[in-house]
């Protein structure tokens, strides 16, 4: 018997408000993420990637979105929870970190204390100073170097790499059990972009908390994850394990999305695919 897993997406659909009626971002995907794994969801701009992220986030009520199907997390249905059970899970045991962390981050309050206040809002009986001594542990465990003296700086005296660390500094505060990660490296330099994704991978491991990568980039999902779903209008296209999927990919829009990696130039998959 396999494990329970920890999150179970059971024909999803979002669907937002507009003039013209309601418009399908989603259109009924099913996954499914075990304790401390982690699946890729991959596909071009406007597939729906991050609207699942938003929905599994319970962030979508401010888009007016209507959610439909079923999806459990530990054991709890979360398209149920009320907007107090969703503040006592969010931030606590799913977090996610967005792509731009200048975005994220409030630029007029120091990067600990924007740590802190997740403390603040979850562990109200922790002290100031255990707060803070939490904050800088969480900043050294991130890879930032001279967190003792980081600690009081302003999100924009920090590089874009060191803003990404603090903002998963900030989720995995807690301990979550699941990380929604979208598009986390995407606004990064390629090198950065590395080490961020080793950072989380290695926290991942570490914590044995599981992971959900968002990301348009195969190549990234590849080397990342354990399984992937591919997501084209809404839709899942294509879902298994990332080797199988990345090397031997079923569907023509995979390929698509396989050759139209910068690193792989065009035409070439049809070539590898003939070596077997
Ligand atoms: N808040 C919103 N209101 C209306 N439409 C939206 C909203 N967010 C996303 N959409 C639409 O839903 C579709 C999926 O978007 P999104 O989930 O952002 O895809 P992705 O993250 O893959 O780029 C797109 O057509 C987008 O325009
Ligand atoms: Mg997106």
């Amino acid at each position: 018997m396999t494990a329970s897993p920890l999150l179970s997406v059971r024909d999803l659909t979002v669907d937002y408000p507009s003039r013209s009626g309601p418009v399908r971002a989603v259109g009924g995907v099913s996954f499914e993420v075990a304790p401390g794994s982690v699946l890729g969801v991959v596909g071009e701009s406007g597939s729906g990637k991050s609207s699942i992220g938003y929905a599994l986030m319970g962030l979508t009520d401010a888009s007016h979105a209507i959610l439909g199907g079923a999806v459990t997390f530990e054991g709890r249905d979360l398209l149920a929870l009320s907007r107090r059970d969703w503040r006592q899970l969010r931030g606590n045991r799913i977090a996610m970190v967005f792509q731009d962390a200048m975005a994220t981050l409030n630029p007029v309050m120091p990067v600990g204390d924007q740590i802190g206040e997740v403390f603040c809002f979850h562990r109200p009986d922790m002290s100031r100073k255990a707060i803070r001594a939490a904050s800088l542990e969480l900043l050294e465990r991130v890879g930032i170097q001279d967190a003792a003296r980081r600690i009081d700086a302003y999100p924009h005296q920090l590089s874009g790499g060191m803003r990404q660390r603090v903002v998963i500094a900030a989720a995995i505060a807690l301990k979550p059990a699941l990380l929604i990660a979208d598009e986390p490296t995407t606004a990064l330099d390629v090198t950065v972009q590395a080490q961020i994704l080793g950072l989380m991978q290695e926290l991942s491991r570490e914590q044995g908390m599981a992971m959900i990568l968002v990301s348009h980039d195969l190549d990234v999902v590849g080397d990342v994850c354990e399984d992937v779903v591919v997501m084209k209008d809404g839709v899942v296209v294509e879902a298994g394990h990332v080797d199988d999927v990345l090397s031997r990919p079923k569907h023509a829009y995979t390929m698509q999305l396989l050759n139209a990696r910068p690193s792989f130039g065009g035409g070439h998959m049809q070539a590898e695919a003939a070596h077997g």
